[in-house]
């Protein structure tokens, strides 16, 4: 977003230790919905395709670099740098540290890593409002500001300055609007203030809060933009916060899901962690997880107790309860489940499974690296890995494709209409021609014919009237 003329940087403060999260990793890493605290404010600020992201890191800061800078390089077209903070001195010192990063004629955008759900159009808003000449806050009022900076104003209302909680007066206490933490302000104004600072408070930081002091000496006009909705501000300090703000998130999720016609059994028990997409007619049953990229089509029903990851479900598919969808993160890992299958329950369908139209899989079966072509069903009990199955199989209960031979990996084929009983191992590379059958207990290792019936195993072999041993009399 540009703003007369003027491009966004985004400072993201991730230098603070979490103390109160009692982990040894770095607070901004702990994940809500999936993603580490500071990858969803790192993806607001794609979001509001930000020009430079600038990240303070301090307290581990090697982990959080070393996590950030991958999925961000892959994604949105900004600049993302980190710049450390040794020793930690305050939000003013850390804004400090990113000075020379961030160019002259921008305007900044402070947040912290560990606020994680604020809205790409509530900083909008706030840029806006900063309209390239101004220090705008984003404020909100809380009926308990204990631990917040309140916000001073004149008897004109307009803003005065920012005073910290542990500096303010039993009077300035009774304050409720807070400051949330987020500002947007040209740089030029930005750069010459944080040389300004200094720690002669309560706490001995600096204070970046302490600039607004600065802007109404200057004349600089100080805006604020309120906002009620006080998640968008909230920062995870303990893992009895992250849990609040992961609920209050999902339920968000849930409600505008069910807005577009979703059927949740129970909004209270479902989790989205990444992208789900519904078609009309869908309905969700409790406890289930989506993780990645997730597509369910027109008239898809998820049994409980689901966890579906990168996969897209087809049209009128049933996924009966426990089943497990493990699709990777690339078009050819993704889980692909055809129109009209019925899944499970306890399925597990794991990376690059190709399921066709109506194709049907049973209890305890797994599938992993296979194609299976409309109409092809395995019910019970089985593994098929590595593998393209033709249209209408049949694969029995407890067969196996045996696909490993201790150093690589090797494919089965089992051409259309083939079937295969119960309890086959078949040694891949193999191919069972179409049509074929293939006789229980039959460990397969060289192709067969289309049409044959192929069995190996040893012969049945009966002895009449076979006396078992006796017990010897004593
Ligand atoms: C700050 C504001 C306060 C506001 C509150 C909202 C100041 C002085 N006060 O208070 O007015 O109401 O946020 O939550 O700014 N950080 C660093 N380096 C440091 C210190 C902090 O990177 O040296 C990071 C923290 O990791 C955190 C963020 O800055 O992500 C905010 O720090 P925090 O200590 O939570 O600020 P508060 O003192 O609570
Ligand atoms: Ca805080």
């Amino acid at each position: 977003m540009k703003q007369n003329g003027q491009a966004v940087d985004v400072v993201i403060m991730a230098a603070g230790k979490g103390t109160r999260m009692k982990s040894r990793l770095p607070k901004v890493l702990h994940r809500l919905a999936g993603r580490a605290l500071l990858q969803h404010v790192v993806d607001t600020a794609a979001g509001l395709n930000a020009r430079h992201v600038v990240v303070i890191t301090g307290h581990g800061a090697m982990e959080v670099e070393a996590a950030l800078a991958q999925p961000a390089r892959a994604g949105a077209g900004f600049d993302l740098k980190f710049v450390r903070q040794e020793p930690q001195l305050g939000t003013g010192h850390a804004v400090q540290q990113a000075v020379p990063a961030l160019p002259d004629d921008g305007v900044v955008v402070v947040l912290s890593g560990d606020v994680p759900l604020t809205q790409v159009d509530t900083l909008q808003a706030l840029i806006r409002a900063c309209d390239g000449s101004k220090l705008a806050l984003l404020t909100i009022d809380f009926a308990d500001p204990t631990g917040y900076g309140r916000i001073m104003r004149a008897g004109t209302g307009a803003m005065q300055a920012i005073v910290e909680h542990k500096d303010a007066s039993e009077a300035q206490r009774a304050i409720t609007e807070v400051y949330s933490g987020i500002m947007a302000v040209p740089a030029a104004l930005l750069k010459p203030w944080l040389a300004k600072l200094n720690n002669q408070n309560a706490q001995g930081e600096y204070y970046l809060t302490d600039v607004v002091k600065f802007a109404v000496e200057q004349g600089v006009p100080v805006v604020a933009h309120k906002i009620t909705d006080a998640l968008q501000v909230a920062g995870v300090n303990s893992p009895v916060q992250l849990a609040e703000l992961e609920r209050a998130y999902q339920l968000r999720v849930a409600k505008a899901l069910m807005e577009q016609g979703v059927r949740l059994a129970d909004p209270a028990r479902f989790d989205v962690r990444g992208e789900l997409q519904c078609a009309q007619d869908v309905e969700i049953d409790v406890n289930c997880i989506f993780a990645g990229r997730v597509e369910l089509g027109e008239g898809v029903r998820i049994g409980a107790n689901c966890v579906i990851s990168n996969a897209r479900i087809g049209a009128g598919a049933v996924i009966h309860p426990y089943t497990h969808i493990e699709g990777g993160n690339s078009d050819k890992d993704a889980v692909e489940v055809g129109p009209g299958a019925l899944i499970g329950p306890f399925a597990r369908l794991r990376p690059g499974a190709k399921l066709g139209q109506e194709v049907h899989i049973g209890n305890f079966v797994e599938i992993k690296n296979a194609t299976l072509a409309n109409g092809a069903k395995a019910n019970h009990l089985a593994y098929i890995g590595d593998s393209k199955v033709g249209e209408r199989v049949n694969y029995g209960a407890g067969s196996i494709t045996a696909n490993y031979d201790g150093a690589n990996k090797h494919t089965t084929v089992i051409e259309a209409d083939v079937h295969i009983g119960s309890n086959c191992v078949l040694v891949a590379p193999v191919t069972i021609g179409a049509g074929g059958t293939v006789g229980g207990g039959s460990t397969i290792t060289k192709d067969t014919a289309p049409g044959a019936l192929t069995v190996a195993r040893a012969k049945q072999v009966s002895i009449t009237n076979w006396q078992r041993p006796e017990k010897k009399k004593k």
